[in-house]
């Protein structure tokens, strides 16, 4: 089992849920959207409770390299395209409010935030950044454009944001968690319309916000088209040199580093959950070339919920389910994603509009070329008749050599060896697992 860099702290814990419980609004998913969710509706006096299956900051929130920044890539010439100005304006400003919201939550929380420029690189394609630069000044975006940066790569071009942030996430949610109402392992088993059925007592909320990484009903909202699901790798050297900045290649499977104390993170060998990749290979490979005396700390991996668009899911689950709510499909960049998840569904709970709510609405159109890609991997791998099979939707899993694990490139469920379950949105271990998995092998 590899452990992420911000693993080692302990974080408060929280009693199994004993009883039947009412309250105004439940939020399922103790990761740090629903954390920061709870955390403000905390602050705003509501009536809340939070349920999490297993402990709080469990999941992929434990595994993120904890960039807290408006520049998600090179997105903005993009936005521009696809939505016009005053949405491409809107995105960054709704981002650019969650910062400022860290900056100020972060002074009365130990948790090393420390604030760092953000650049975004490209290696071969010369027009991309020039383009992200050009699109961020008709914006109105503080920004600069670089032709040389201080890594040991060749590149063609960047463009940096100025006083962004990095922390350490567990430690931040450590010092906001202790307050709050949690149930730490209580894990829904059905959801009837009314009550939210746990294995430890009914629940019966007005409203209900899923923030468990991917939507865990698969009834509404056609998540399992909306969203796919990627892997990415990171490593933690110690004698390797400390980038001054936090920096991001703009290609899907480039590399990121940022520091922590006297730790380079070196993160990359991206893919799509179920597919081949660069993995810790990949970073090993160029740890070694380019940091020949680095010596490893730690290494691990994430996943992330990729939408159709580059924008997340946060708000009304689907158009008919008005007391439904979610925040999923941060595209990676779940920092500043959680944090507007946080105020964006405070509000939609409490029946007040937000300025943001049309942009990050999970009923816009799904109308994308993305769709189509999701569509044509789900049928073939439904279609492929080996085993194991998924429990989420039955798509047929592949064996993913680097991390021991069955994953799904349907919508990215992750089973270890033995079948247990490690990522939804399958909510079961394989089923005769061990059946399944001498069958696949004998092939
Ligand atoms: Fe949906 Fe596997 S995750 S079928």
């Amino acid at each position: 089992m590899n452990n992420s860099i911000w693993a080692e702290i302990q974080l408060p814990s929280f009693a199994k849920l004993q009883q039947d419980l009412n309250t105004d609004v439940l939020i399922i998913g103790g990761g740090l959207a629903g954390i920061l969710c709870a955390h403000q509706l905390h602050r705003e006096g509501v009536n809340y409770a939070l349920i999490e299956a297993d402990t709080i900051m469990h999941g992929v929130s434990r595994n993120t390299t904890a960039k807290i920044t408006t520049q998600h890539g090179l997105v903005y010439h993009k936005l521009l395209r696809r939505f016009g100005p005053e949405k491409a304006r809107l995105y960054w400003q709704a981002n650019e409010d969650a910062l400022t919201r860290y900056r100020k939550m972060c002074r009365s929380v130990a948790c090393d935030f420390e604030v760092r420029d953000n650049y975004i690189y490209a290696t071969a394609d010369t027009d991309s950044p020039m383009q992200e630069w050009q699109a961020l000044h008709q914006l109105g975006i503080p920004a600069e454009f670089h032709s040389r940066l201080p890594l040991p790569l060749p590149v063609s071009g960047a463009v940096s944001f100025p006083n962004q942030a990095q922390f350490h996430p567990l430690k931040f949610a450590a010092g906001i968690a202790k307050e709050l109402r949690i149930y730490e392992h209580t894990a829904v088993k059905a959801f009837d319309g009314t009550a939210v059925i746990t294995d430890s007592g009914k629940i019966f909320p007005e409203k209900i916000i899923v923030a468990t990484h991917f939507p865990i009903f698969n009834k509404h909202g056609l998540y399992f088209l909306k969203l796919y699901q990627r892997r990415s790798y990171v490593l933690a050297l110690k004698n390797a040199p400390q980038p001054e900045g936090m920096y991001l290649d703009g290609a899907t499977d480039g590399l990121s580093f940022r520091s922590y104390g006297d730790v380079l993170l070196l993160g990359g060998g991206g893919h799509r959950t179920g597919k081949q990749g660069g993995c810790w290979a990949e970073l090993e490979a160029f740890a070694k070339k380019h940091y020949p005396q680095s010596r490893e700390v730690c290494r691990w991996a994430t996943q992330d919920c990729i939408t159709l668009d580059g924008i997340p899911y946060i708000g009304q689950y689907s158009a008919n389910t008005p007391n439904l709510f979610v925040a999923t499909g941060f595209n990676k960049w779940g920092m500043t994603a959680s944090m507007v998840s946080a105020h964006l569904l405070a509000d939609l709970v409490q029946g007040r509009s937000n300025p943001y709510a049309e942009l990050f609405s999970p009923s816009r159109t799904i109308l994308r070329p993305q769709l189509a890609v999701n569509a044509v991997e789900s049928t073939f791998n439904l279609l492929t008749p080996t085993k194991p099979r998924c429990p989420h939707l039955g798509c047929a899993l592949k064996w993913n050599p680097a991390e021991r694990s069955w994953d799904c490139p349907c919508h990215g469920s992750r089973f270890t060896e033995g079948g247990k379950l490690l990522e939804n949105p399958a909510t079961g271990d394989l089923k005769n697992s061990s059946a399944q998995i001498h069958e696949r092998r004998s092939q």
